[in-house]
């Protein structure tokens, strides 16, 4: 069984001291920090991309987890493996080739992560499964944060865990995550949260603490 981890999307974070709000929830007690970017074509939102992620990889040695809801993805996974992200997941959804993104992420020498929209199912990811080492199963509609998690997913996480059987690959799940999900969440096999607004909504390293507390003890 793979480590609970907590992944903060500095999505509900506070912009204008973004170096400071990683190396917070960092303190905090956070494993990862998960970075999303959107592009306003994949996702009706517009968010930040590789160069903010390059002033913010000095702030901290945890994990950077980036999430890309961009289409298409391949012609900037090298500037986001520059950037310092240590995992780039990419959206079946957002092209047609994602065996190739895959590869071109395990050639740039990062892990190589899949995301999944509510509404695409698991099949998808058939012929993939040794190519990725993580899943992220979306469960709110990718683009917003603060947005309440679709609790049809439990079984789509249950049945994703059971896919990934005894592979190494970590099963993220994204949007929506509470303290009062969390515990929900994880018995269905998650073992990477992410949440913005539940830790963001707090402000200062003590506020994160206890989001972050309260999360894992799930
Ligand atoms: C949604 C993003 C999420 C989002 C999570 O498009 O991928 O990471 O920021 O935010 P909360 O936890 O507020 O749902
Ligand atoms: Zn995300």
């Amino acid at each position: 069984n793979r480590p609970l981890t907590l992944s903060p999307s500095i999505l509900a974070a506070d912009f204008s001291r973004l170096g400071q709000e990683v190396a917070d929830v960092v303190e905090a007690g956070a494993q990862w920090v998960h970075l999303d970017v959107m592009d306003g074509h994949f996702v009706p939102n517009i968010s930040f991309g590789p160069a903010v992620i390059k002033a913010l990889r000095p702030w901290t040695k945890a994990v950077f987890d980036c999430h890309l809801m961009i289409a298409p993805a391949d012609p900037y996974l090298a500037a986001f493996a520059d950037a310092g992200c240590d995992i780039i997941t990419v959206h079946a959804e957002a092209g047609p080739h994602l065996h190739r993104s895959l590869q071109t992420i395990r050639a740039l020498g990062k892990k190589a992560g899949v995301s999944l929209n509510p509404a695409t199912p698991l099949s998808v990811l058939e012929h993939v499964m040794d190519d990725i080492d993580l899943l992220l199963i979306m469960s709110v509609n990718p683009g917003f944060g603060g947005q309440a998690y679709i609790p049809a997913m439990t079984d789509k996480i249950r049945a994703a865990r059971a896919l990934i059987g005894n592979r190494p690959i970590d099963l993220e799940v994204d949007g929506g995550v509470t303290a009062a999900n969390a515990a929900e969440i994880t018995r269905a096999g998650a073992n990477v949260l992410v949440a913005g607004s539940a830790i963001y909504k707090g402000k200062g390293v003590e506020d994160y603490r206890k989001t972050v507390a309260a999360l894992m003890a799930a």
